[in-house]
């Protein structure tokens, strides 16, 4: 469950105006929610409040009980993951399964465990045969896929995407559809994929120039040209 309150953000003070301006919405457990807009709605910025990364302005969010405050990042990071936009940002160990294992290490996890976990979630995800590749190596849309694994290899309850479907060809693009259609977390999916939105979330969220500007069914904002034309889309 994410519930977000009076949301506003600004990058620099001389800001005119804010990035995110009182955004409120909630997302309950198990629900998978699309983030539209137009270039520079404030997506991104939205997600990176969610995990931390960006201080609000103003605002409170709360997530599976735990508020998103400094002094509580740590517990965030156990909930809340997040496969950023470019996974070169997200890939930075030498071997897909030392990248994945690592969060477990520093988590306390024992080699083994974190070994058995690596294996099983690369599985999970049907890229077995990376484990051993060299993580800058890969193509993008494997890239995509290891990032996704070590994220999921937390266990996180919350899911934030940002454009996952960037960078793929229609083949890895299907199968990450795919994939993430058969995951139990709550999901907040950043994208311009219309079709992707469509295929996985019940529920979209449209932002403009860092408002809300329209909250309801996937299958009808998606489908509505007008609100589309308006939103920059
Ligand atoms: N680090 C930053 N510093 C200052 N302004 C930023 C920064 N990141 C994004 N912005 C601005 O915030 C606005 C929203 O950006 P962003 O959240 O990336 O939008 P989106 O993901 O919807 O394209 C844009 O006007 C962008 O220029
Ligand atoms: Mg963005």
């Amino acid at each position: 469950m994410v519930q977000v309150t009076n949301l506003t953000v600004q990058y620099t003070k001389a800001d005119e105006q804010a990035v995110l301006q009182d955004i409120s919405f909630s997302v309950p457990a198990g629900e998978r929610l699309a983030l539209i807009g137009a270039n520079g709605a404030g997506k991104s910025t939205l997600l990176l409040a969610l995990i931390g990364v960006i201080k609000p302005l103003r605002g409170e969010m709360v997530i599976n009980g735990v508020p998103v405050k400094e002094e509580r990042l740590r517990e965030l990071r156990q909930t809340a993951g997040m496969v950023f936009q470019n996974p070169e940002d997200q890939l930075f160990m030498p071997t897909v399964q030392d990248d994945i294992a690592f969060g477990l290490r520093n988590y306390g996890f024992d080699e083994q465990s974190a070994g058995a976990r690596t294996g099983a979630i690369l599985e999970r995800l049907g890229i077995g045969h990376l484990k051993a590749r060299m993580s800058h190596k890969l193509s993008g849309g494997e890239k995509r896929m290891a990032a996704l694994a070590g994220v999921l290899v937390m266990e996180p309850s919350l899911l934030l995407l940002d454009e996952p479907s960037s960078f793929l060809d229609p083949r890895s693009r299907r199968n990450l559809i795919t994939v993430l259609a058969s995951l139990p977390q709550t999901m907040i999916i950043a994208t311009h994929d219309l079709d992707l939105a469509l295929a996985l979330c019940p529920r979209t969220l449209f932002l403009k120039t860092g408002r809300i500007f329209a909250d309801g069914p996937a299958g009808e904002l998606l489908r509505d040209p007008a609100l589309l034309e308006q939103c920059g889309l």
